[in-house]
């Protein structure tokens, strides 16, 4: 018994050591991580040789391709500069936090960049409902953001500090539905939409009204939520009401589920989507049941232009793989922020949100781009067919 209890003490006394010490520990690391933010802030402010950007990306989870092809991009552009000087005598520092495909975590790590990080501006985020999440902090700490990829309109209308370097979805909804009805010549679609997801069903809604006003109809909605893995009952609603076509706005790791799955209970027809089917890994996902697919993109790394061959052949030297349309939208999130940079009288807020909404006519790999009032640039979108487990370029659709 005594033995016992003295084997009692000495394990307790060890665990309190051990928080003792663990508590010690965390104390240093704060102390440590509040005086490298502190000095961050004063190498921004006060020696002025380097320049913080922020970003958040989804750099895990289900979306993981979006923001890993967005940041290799943005680090390329800002290396290009760096080479040639960098941005008015300085050198251009991206600090990059992972949202791991999140919300709820963007809205964490942007009010870590700014209040912490004390970044002059944020780059992000690819996916319309963690733009969402993110536009108002940015807003009322009067720190510029620039959304590379979401397409949502929503997300620029949260505040005059919020951007973006794509086009929006009332134009690329109706891009896949007039291709549908005109080209494709199918008068009968279903929709299949995420319902977790703003894109998806801001996209559904842009797509569906343009293409009931070209005539066609719309004969099921299903919906789904992302993450979901069965997706047979809804798929089995849209076989019986025999569509020519499926819109599956979603992103691509769901997409790919569910265009397997819809093989397999005998679906025949076509499907396709908006952008969220860009990634590599969407064939790796859907295997032979994304051939035939159709989706609305930003760029096609075929184009003959110039400067889009050198950004593919710069990109793939440096990552190994052909950039994808996140790529794409990063590299041009990174020159727009360069640009403005330049042009910006200081380094404050909203000087840089001043000189953003001033860009004009830059050439980039996704087309050449001017904000317009709501701080949307107007754009040019692609249209790609899966073929052989490749991606290849159909046509241009301007908007009109
Ligand atoms: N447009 C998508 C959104 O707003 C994000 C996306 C852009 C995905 C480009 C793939 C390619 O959520």
């Amino acid at each position: 018994m005594r033995r016992n209890m003295t084997v009692a003490t000495i394990l307790t006394n060890v665990f309190v050591s051990l928080i003792f010490v663990f508590s010690l520990g965390c104390t240093k690391k704060q102390q440590q991580s509040s005086e490298t933010s502190k000095k961050s802030s004063q190498q921004n402010l006060e020696t002025n040789d380097t320049i913080l950007i922020g970003a958040v990306l989804s750099l895990t989870g289900p979306e993981a391709t979006f923001g890993i092809s967005t940041k290799n991009a943005i680090e390329l552009s800002f290396e290009q500069k760096n080479k040639e000087g960098g941005v008015l005598g300085k050198k251009l520092k991206l600090i990059t936090l992972d949202n791991q495909s999140k919300p709820e975590e963007s809205a964490i790590a942007i009010t870590k960049l700014i209040t912490q990080d004390n970044v002059v501006a944020v780059l992000g985020e690819v996916a319309s409902s963690r733009s969402i999440a993110m536009a108002p902090i940015a807003q009322s700490n009067k720190i510029p953001m620039l959304s590379t990829a979401s397409t949502n309109p929503k997300v620029t209308e949260l505040g005059d500090f919020i951007f973006r370097t794509s086009f929006i979805d009332p134009f690329q909804g109706p891009v896949l539905a007039r291709f549908v009805f005109e080209n494709l010549k199918m008068k009968k679609v279903a929709i299949f939409k995420d319902v977790k997801n703003d894109y998806s069903i801001g996209l559904s809604q842009f797509f569906k009204e343009k293409f009931v006003e070209l005539g066609g109809q719309i004969i099921s909605e299903q919906s789904y939520s992302a993450g979901d893995m069965d997706f047979k009952a809804q798929l089995t609603a849209i076989r019986s009401a025999k569509p020519e076509f499926v819109y599956l706005p979603g992103y691509y790791t769901d997409v790919g589920l569910i265009l397997r799955q819809a093989r397999e209970l005998g679906i025949k027809v076509p499907f396709g989507g908006g952008d969220g089917w860009d990634s590599p890994k969407l064939f790796e996902i859907g295997g032979k049941a994304t051939e035939g697919g159709y989706f609305s993109n930003h760029y096609s790394p075929e184009a003959e232009d110039p400067f889009v061959q050198s950004f593919v052949k710069e990109y793939e030297a440096k990552y190994g793989t052909v950039p994808d349309a996140l790529a794409a939208l990063g590299y041009d999130s990174g020159i727009i922020m360069i640009e403005a940079l330049k042009n910006s009288k200081s380094l404050a807020g909203t000087d840089i949100r001043d000189a953003l909404a001033k860009t004009s006519k830059i050439k980039g790999v996704t087309g050449i781009i001017t904000f317009n009032s709501q701080r949307n640039p107007i754009k040019s979108a692609v249209i790609i067919k899966i073929e052989d487990g490749k991606q290849k370029y159909v046509t241009t659709i301007d908007p009109s």
